[in-house]
């Protein structure tokens, strides 16, 4: 049911656009991004963490995944987002996600190399997607300083090798986005995001997005950048909406009436990102 992430980036490489990859937690947020992806025509990653995982249960997640696949008309996948062991790969796989990060941008590179390769060995043959990070993508809560991060920016010829020597199908590439809310605006490596894309020849992951400006977005987009994983901004409208409402009435105890605005409001973000990322109409 669910379509592996490499196909959907395959077209999004012929035609020039980004797929959208979305963050879930909930059945709200879930329901948000497919009625956002019906509402725009367009093919979407589900993605869900480890915390995500935790919080909801690998099943719940895959349930409310294939609801939402099986009663829409646009592709979707469900990919595993920053898996950081095999073990956690293998479980996902198992459940039936469509697609695997395995994240070893913690580990030394020829651990990180020997880690997904395991990974992509197991995954290619039953039809699995494997994205691999290179580089260390920060957080904003991280406190490094800008002059810092790009020490952990991916090296180009790195980046060669990584792909060479693993098989990915997608590569998460760390150029100046974080994940978080940024405190002023971010600064992409443009031209090192170019490189990367010059030496590698398959399609980019670029993490971090919420809080990237649009025009920022596009620039990553014309260069080769073929996922875009989006959560805080999700959040942001989710819980943004929820503290309004209790704000407003302190008194309200039915969750429909708080948690459905904020579902609308995230139903919002994520057409607006689609768009943005030219994915709209592409389904
Ligand atoms: O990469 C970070 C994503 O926003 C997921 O965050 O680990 O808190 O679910 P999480
Ligand atoms: P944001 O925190 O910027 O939304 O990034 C999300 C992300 O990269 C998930 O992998
Ligand atoms: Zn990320
Ligand atoms: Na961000």
């Amino acid at each position: 049911s669910f379509v592996p992430v490499s196909a959907l980036l395959r077209e999004a490489e012929r035609e020039g656009y980004a797929v959208g990859a979305f963050n879930c937690n909930n059945m709200e947020i879930v329901q948000a991004i497919i009625t956002a992806a019906e509402a725009e025509k367009a093919p979407v990653i589900m993605q869900a963490s480890q915390g995500a995982i935790k919080y909801a249960g690998i099943e719940y997640i895959t349930a409310m995944a294939r609801v939402a696949a099986a009663s829409s008309q646009v592709p979707v996948a469900l990919h595993l987002d920053h898996g950081t062991s095999f073990e956690q790969v293998i479980r996902c796989v198992r459940a039936g996600f469509s697609s695997v990060m395995f994240d070893g941008s913690k580990l030394p590179l020829e651990q990180n190399i020997a880690v997904t390769r395991q990974v992509t060995a197991v995954a290619r043959p039953v039809g699995v997607s494997v994205e691999g990070e290179l580089g260390k993508i920060s957080g904003t809560e991280d406190h490094i300083a800008v002059s810092e991060a790009e020490a952990y920016f991916t090296d180009p010829e790195e980046a060669r090798y990584f792909v060479e020597q693993t098989g990915v199908d997608s590569l998460a590439v760390a150029i100046g986005t974080a994940h978080g809310r940024y405190k002023g605006e971010p600064k992409l490596d443009f031209e090192r995001l170019s490189r990367i894309r010059e030496l590698v020849r398959i399609p980019i992951v670029l993490h971090g997005s919420s809080g990237v400006p649009g025009e920022a977005i596009r620039e990553a987009v014309r260069r080769g950048v073929r996922k875009v994983n989006i959560d805080t901004n999700i959040r942001e409208a989710f819980v943004g909406t929820v503290r309004q409402i209790l704000a407003e009435d302190a008194d309200e105890i039915d969750p429909r009436k708080v948690l459905g605005p904020a579902r609308e409001a995230a139903v919002e973000v994520i057409r607006e990102k689609i768009r943005l990322f030219g994915c709209s109409g592409k389904a």
